[in-house]
């Protein structure tokens, strides 16, 4: 019988994080359970930054980006001593479970801790769509918004000026945000950890495009953390008749108000997590699979293999 649970985001922030402590606060004070917010991630686990919740402590934070936690990452925490500490507070506090919101690596602590006699659910909280055991995370369907919404700005100045924009999305080697706002904005080329680096065959490709197919315009969709966007921008002015302009459009993508998706996502996950908790499961994460909110241990989550894009791919190449 969970008497108080607590409540954390860890890694990077993303959209619709708020939504899902609003919906774990709610749902557990309506079942009878104490509320503990826990401040900057795993370290407020560390260093007792906790603060009871009322119903209004998440008031008004829905249509909210980041998160009214803080968020950090705190590599200490693969530490037994930092773990076992953790522990320590947390019984001090009795707080007896735990929901933790973020990426696979806040996932590993949650395990830890469950290991450790306190039960914990995870929630995928990252704009990057990377976490295993869930079609979608929370925060992916805002930040592609973004992406879209700027890179469609994008296309109506390099249409103007017969350029080729070469835009830098994130995703931590995974191509999601990259293929889906390709597919999204009819952009020209998308390249991500899935399709590789080759930057012979883009220029090439531009060439055709400009030349024989006489486009005025290209767009250029590429994942972050594969080449420097201004130096294949300069080669394209170089090598192609499109004068090329790189935008890297960074931290904006997590930022802004979460979008209906994510805010349902994130409220139906929030649900899950305390009703799991209530059943006395721990060590579980919670994943939106064909469209139903499921439980799975979180052991079998990392090791789920990547599911496939190709069909993403094939898309994408069948519109271009
Ligand atoms: O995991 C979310 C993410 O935004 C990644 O897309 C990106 O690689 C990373 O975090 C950036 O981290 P930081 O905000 O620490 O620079």
């Amino acid at each position: 019988m969970v008497k108080k649970l607590g409540v954390l985001t860890s890694g990077g922030d993303a959209p619709g994080m708020n939504a899902a402590i609003r919906a774990i606060t709610r749902v557990a004070l309506a079942n009878g359970i104490e509320v503990v917010g826990i401040r900057d991630g795993y370290r407020g686990l560390v260093e007792k930054k906790f603060e009871n919740f009322t119903k209004s402590s998440v008031s008004e934070i829905i249509s909210r980006g980041g998160t009214k936690l803080g968020s950090a990452r705190l590599s200490e925490f693969k530490d037994e001593e930092v773990q076992n500490l953790a522990v320590k507070n947390l019984k001090e506090e009795n707080i007896d479970a735990l929901v933790v919101i973020g990426g696979d690596g806040s996932y590993r602590g949650a395990l830890a801790l469950t290991s450790k006699g306190i039960n914990c659910v995870g929630l995928p909280g990252t704009i990057d769509n990377d976490i295993p055991g869930t079609d979608f995370t929370i925060g992916f369907n805002t930040a592609l918004e973004t992406c879209v919404e700027n890179v469609d700005k994008l296309r109506d100045t390099s249409s103007s000026h017969h350029r080729c924009s070469v835009v830098e999305v994130m995703g931590n080697r995974c191509g999601d945000l990259a293929v889906y706002t390709a597919i999204n904005c009819g952009a020209e080329i998308v390249v991500s950890p899935e399709t590789g680096y080759d930057e012979l065959d883009i220029l090439e490709r531009l060439r055709y495009l400009g030349n024989a197919v006489k486009k005025n315009h290209a767009i250029v969709i590429i994942s972050e953390k594969i080449t420097d966007v201004d130096a294949l921008a300069k080669k394209i002015s170089q090598h192609t008749n499109f004068s090329g302009r790189a935008t890297v459009l960074g931290h904006i993508q997590r930022g802004g108000s979460p979008s209906p998706y994510d805010r349902l996502l994130a409220s139906r996950m929030g649900e899950h997590a305390v009703d799991l908790l209530m059943a006395g499961k721990g060590g579980q994460c919670v994943g939106i699979l064909d469209n139903q909110i499921v439980g799975l241990p979180i052991e079998e989550a990392l090791q789920r293999p990547k599911p496939s894009r190709k069909h993403l791919y094939r898309l994408f190449d069948r519109l271009v």
